[in-house]
């Protein structure tokens, strides 16, 4: 019976006017806890102890397109008011639904918040320059995903790339790691130590999400190499084939995935978050080895100094 509901994250219960709520019995009997158009009260989910709330599962698709509409037009307004906060929220779980729902959904979806992103870029530049800035010491994919989203179309903007561009690579970067959420939740948290065979299983997040976008049939074939290719290195060290030749799409998300730790969470699970200048020697490092486009490097640090 469970199967026929999905669960609904408490951050979202009051998204989900247009849908009953159900709840569970004891005896695991699902049992109506709001009914469809009635508006689950901020202060019921603050102040109630409020029990595991679900939808069904023939509502998924149309409450995620409703979830969507309303956290895109969230994001229009929070960018229109500069409000670096609720902006860099809202993002967060318009990519946690794009990486947890079906993408024959989020494709759709997800193109509206690409040009909003873009807009946002070319037209407030500097809340969307704060953006790439802001640091944060989660471990999520989430979180993760955001600071990557945010550096790359930081360097897009700044490099003028065309308006096609720019949204395609956004994409990919919000969909880069979406393999990851394949893997058990453990194997992402950066804290976890992993053992050979582990970090064996974790490299194959590149293929998964490469299968899963290919799959979908909504994106560019582009966008899905990116989740193949993201952790290869020019000099063959990378994974999962140790590639030389690798598309310009994925060395760009490579280089800004291979930055972003360093700053924000330390090396993979070792190092202490560095500053943006030390990160960028040490990456300097891995270009000088042969790892890195020196070319893309140096356009990646001058985007960062803006
Ligand atoms: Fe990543
Ligand atoms: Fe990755």
């Amino acid at each position: 019976m469970t199967e026929d509901f999905i669960p609904v994250k408490k951050s979202q219960l009051s998204l989900f006017t247009d849908f009953p709520l159900f709840c569970f019995s004891k005896e695991n009997k699902p049992l109506l806890f709001k009914k469809e158009g009635e508006q689950l009260k901020n202060f019921r989910i603050r102040d109630e102890p409020v029990p595991n709330l679900f939808i069904r599962r023939s509502d998924r698709e149309n409450a995620a397109i409703a979830l969507y509409k309303t956290m895109n037009a969230h994001l229009a307004q929070t960018i229109f008011s500069q409000e670096l906060v609720s902006t860099r929220q809202t993002l967060c779980t318009i990519i946690q639904e794009a990486l947890e729902g079906p993408l024959s959904i989020s494709g759709k979806m997800l193109q509206e918040t690409i040009e909003l992103l873009f807009k946002g870029y070319t037209e407030k530049t500097t809340i969307m320059g704060s953006l790439a800035k802001l640091s944060s010491y989660s471990d999520q994919v989430v979180e993760h995903t955001v600071n990557i989203l945010s550096l790359t179309m930081q360097f897009c903007i700044f490099h003028h790339h065309s308006g096609a561009d720019t949204k395609k690579l956004g994409l990919s970067a919000i969909l880069h790691d979406i393999g990851c959420t394949q893997l058990p939740p453990e194997m992402t948290d950066t804290r976890t130590h992993l053992s050979d065979d582990e970090f064996k299983d974790y490299q194959t997040h590149t293929l998964k999400g490469y299968q899963t976008i290919k799959n979908s049939a909504c994106f560019d074939p582009e966008i899905a190499m990116v989740a193949l290719e993201h952790h290869e290195k020019l000099d063959g060290s990378g994974y999962p084939e140790g590639k030389t030749i690798i598309s310009e799409e994925a060395q760009l998300i490579g280089l800004i995935v291979s930055y972003e730790p360093l700053t924000y969470r330390g090396t993979s699970r070792h190092m202490e978050p560095q500053k943006p200048f030390n990160a960028l020697q040490l990456l300097k490092n891995e270009v000088i080895a042969g790892k890195y486009s020196k070319h893309m490097f140096v356009k990646f640090c001058s985007c960062l100094t803006r």
